[in-house]
């Protein structure tokens, strides 16, 4: 049996069969950016938001996106099933170099890779999850979505070791996001949610989440918030493609509120599923 084909550098070819050099410098350095975009059932999710976020990544490592939207799309439906919820990953890292040189080289091609998976059902998302907060190890340009992830997977292993399924991270005693979420907290009956500056990755769930807030007239704020202020919420959410809107029930061993799902987030979650279909 032949393994699913993915997209690599113009073609399509079987995941086991798809090579790249040894000499590319995603492999050599990290040198890189991805994005993760839902599809369900076959509809690509606040797709351009994704591209433009892409082309911003490019930008923040001083590439170009090599496709225009109508050709990302024409590629991203040959690998879709439309009869499953799944996500689009894909990279594009600066390509392959005659020699290691941490300096970019002239004339490079990128080497630009995609695939498709389903997204496995996320257990925690309707009893809510722990998670733990750790002191955010990580660079300058968060806002970037760079393939070089070591910090956020020593973070998440942290959580992991610790039986939680993430890590709230701190900077300088606030809140930036999660391992590999975005972080909201409702405080004072207010859904908050930090600034989107170089400390986080501007979510498009978090997006999401702010314009349906918005429609739906919850009082919602963007601002920083202090992990004093965390352990006084009501509840805490953290977000992504992937796992959506998953509460946090219980944080650094110690419950949220009364240790339950809250009432915001099961609103939340509702209009957002409910959104969701009416794309379809
Ligand atoms: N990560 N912040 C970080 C550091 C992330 O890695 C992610 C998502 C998010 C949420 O962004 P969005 O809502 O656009 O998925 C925030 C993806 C899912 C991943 O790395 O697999």
């Amino acid at each position: 049996m032949t393994s699913k084909p993915v997209y690599l550098n113009g073609q399509y070819v079987p995941q086991d069969e798809a090579k790249i050099s040894v000499m590319d410098r995603g492999f050599l350095f990290g040198d890189g950016v991805y994005e993760v975009i839902p599809c369900y059932l076959g509809h690509l999710f606040h797709f351009q938001a994704h591209i433009d976020r892409l082309t911003a990544s490019l930008a923040g490592i001083r590439m170009e996106n090599p496709y225009t939207t109508e050709q990302w799309l024409e590629i991203f439906k040959s690998l879709i099933d439309e009869r499953e919820n799944q996500y689009i990953y894909v990279q594009i890292t600066r390509g392959v170099a005659p020699k290691r040189d941490h300096a970019f080289p002239e004339n490079i091609t990128p080497t630009i890779f995609a695939v498709c998976n389903n997204i496995a059902p996320f257990a925690g998302l309707e009893t809510g999850v722990k998670a733990i907060t750790a002191d955010d190890s990580r660079w300058k340009f968060c806002n970037i979505k760079a393939i070089a992830l070591l910090a956020h997977l020593l973070h998440r292993q942290e959580a992991v070791d610790e039986g939680c399924a993430e890590a709230i991270l701190i900077k300088n005693g606030v809140v930036t996001e999660g391992a590999a979420s975005n972080v909201f907290a409702v405080i004072d009956g207010v859904l908050v949610t930090p600034l989107k500056d170089n400390r986080i990755l501007a979510g498009i769930t978090r997006d999401v989440i702010l314009e349906l807030a918005v429609k739906h007239n919850i009082p919602h704020c963007e601002r920083d918030i202090s992990l004093a202020e965390l352990t006084t919420a009501t509840e805490i959410w953290v977000t992504s493609s992937t796992r959506e809107i998953i509460p946090v029930v219980e944080l650094d061993g110690v419950a949220v509120a009364d240790g339950k799902v809250g009432a915001v987030w099961d609103t939340m979650n509702t209009i957002f599923q409910a959104y969701k279909q009416s794309l379809l």
